[in-house]
């Protein structure tokens, strides 16, 4: 059967013909009570097709945003300049390979609320720096100003990789479906690279955390399925939220973005994010700032001759973590890019990595990272 016309009437603002092969059932009219997903228990139980055995090599051809160029395990030992030698992606930034063959720049720009936007700086990122992978929310609201700043920066949608967020007032199997359409339309995309649950917390009167979870993730598989989010995760789950999905859901998350950064390295996490084939990306990577004054981070920029900001980000990706840096000024962007011509020695990725051991840990963002 051809696609259907775009069901104006039933999404209203989502006109975008480019959608309409991709949209779910017409939902049900706002006044009628949101149709529940079946409970996760009584869906048949699909296997995730594994990854073929050194599917580095082969993911490249799997046609992603570029080819992969590190391989997601052993990341420490790689040496990044040769790998962007080898050929990254787009952008020459290597690449991570996800779980379904596609590939997450390593770097990527952040963006965030209260203040966290310049279009001038995100321009200068995508035409100047090679930045290809951008990360942002609905809850910082400025999916609609990115849209604008890709625009003009005339990157093809196929080179970037783009990563939105689901906020906890659209959690639930029918909200989840349309705030997606909503997210795509507000950046003026088909698709999105990577769509994340942006919370475990869900804030539903009425039902566990766990059901709502559940019923959310089941709608993030459709969207996966349907080919509206190339890739689908979390953000901020712990390793309990994790398991507990793995009992209620089909789909393994291919990403779990969580807090990283010399005072706040979840190492178990990231442990067991990697045993289950989960991408680990880690925002905040300079510790919203924090970190850039720690003396074990200043003598290693003086060491090396690079900025704080560049050993921390550098720490980050050496560990094997997808990082996404955020700045609203285009010299610290180009400065942040900067970190692929420079390793740092065994000795001192171990010193940063115990910092977090011998300083009181910062929980910038999470509470529950406290408990
Ligand atoms: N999933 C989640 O729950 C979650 C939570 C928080 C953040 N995030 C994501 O992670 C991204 C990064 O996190 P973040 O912005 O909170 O923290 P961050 O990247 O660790 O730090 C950003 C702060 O550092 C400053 N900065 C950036 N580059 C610098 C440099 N080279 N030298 C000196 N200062 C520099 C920025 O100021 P200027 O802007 O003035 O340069 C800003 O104040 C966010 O943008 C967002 O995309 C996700």
């Amino acid at each position: 059967m051809p696609p259907t016309a775009p069901r104006a009437e039933a999404w209203p603002g989502l006109t975008s013909p480019h959608l309409s092969p991709l949209l779910p059932p017409a939902p049900p009219r706002p006044s009628a009570a949101p149709a529940r997903a079946p409970p996760a228990s009584r869906r048949p139980r699909r296997r995730q097709r594994p990854p073929p055995r050194r599917a580095w090599r082969h993911w490249a051809a799997a046609g992603a945003a570029g080819s992969c160029s590190l391989p997601r395990r052993g990341a420490r030992s790689l040496n990044m300049a040769a790998a962007v030698a080898r050929g990254g992606g787009a952008s020459g930034c290597p690449t991570v390979p996800l779980a379904n063959g596609r590939c997450i720049p390593v770097l990527g720009l952040g963006t965030s609320h209260q203040g966290g936007y310049s279009h001038d700086a995100v321009v200068h990122a995508l035409r100047k720096c090679g930045i290809r992978h951008i990360d942002t929310a609905k809850r910082y609201g400025c999916e609609s100003l990115l849209q604008k700043a890709i625009e003009e920066s005339d990157v093809k949608r196929e080179d970037l990789w783009i990563t939105t967020k689901l906020w906890h007032s659209d959690y639930g199997y029918e909200n989840t479906k349309k705030a997606c359409l909503e997210s795509c339309e507000r950046l003026g995309v088909e698709y999105l690279d990577l769509y994340l649950i942006h919370w475990p917390d869900t804030h539903v009167p009425g039902k566990s955390n766990r059901e709502v979870r559940a019923e959310t993730w089941g709608a993030m598989e459709e969207l996966y399925e349907k080919g509206l989010c190339r890739s689908i995760g979390v953000s901020n789950f712990l390793i309990s939220h994790l398991e507990q999905l793995k009992e209620d859901c089909v789909i393994t998350p291919h990403v779990n973005q969580v807090e990283y950064h010399p005072f706040q390295r979840p190492q178990e996490l990231v442990d067991y994010c990697r045993s289950r084939n989960i991408v680990f990306e880690g925002y905040c990577p300079l510790a919203k700032g924090e970190a850039l004054a720690h003396p074990s981070i200043t003598q290693l920029a003086k060491k090396y001759g690079r900025t704080p900001a560049q050993i921390c980000i550098r720490w980050s990706i050496q560990n094997g973590i997808v990082t996404i840096p955020k700045s609203t000024k285009a010299e610290r962007i180009q400065e942040n890019c900067k970190v692929f011509d420079f390793n740092l020695r065994e000795e001192d990725t171990k010193l940063l990595d115990t910092v977090n051991i011998n300083n009181k840990l910062i929980h910038l963002t999470y509470p529950l990272w406290k408990g």
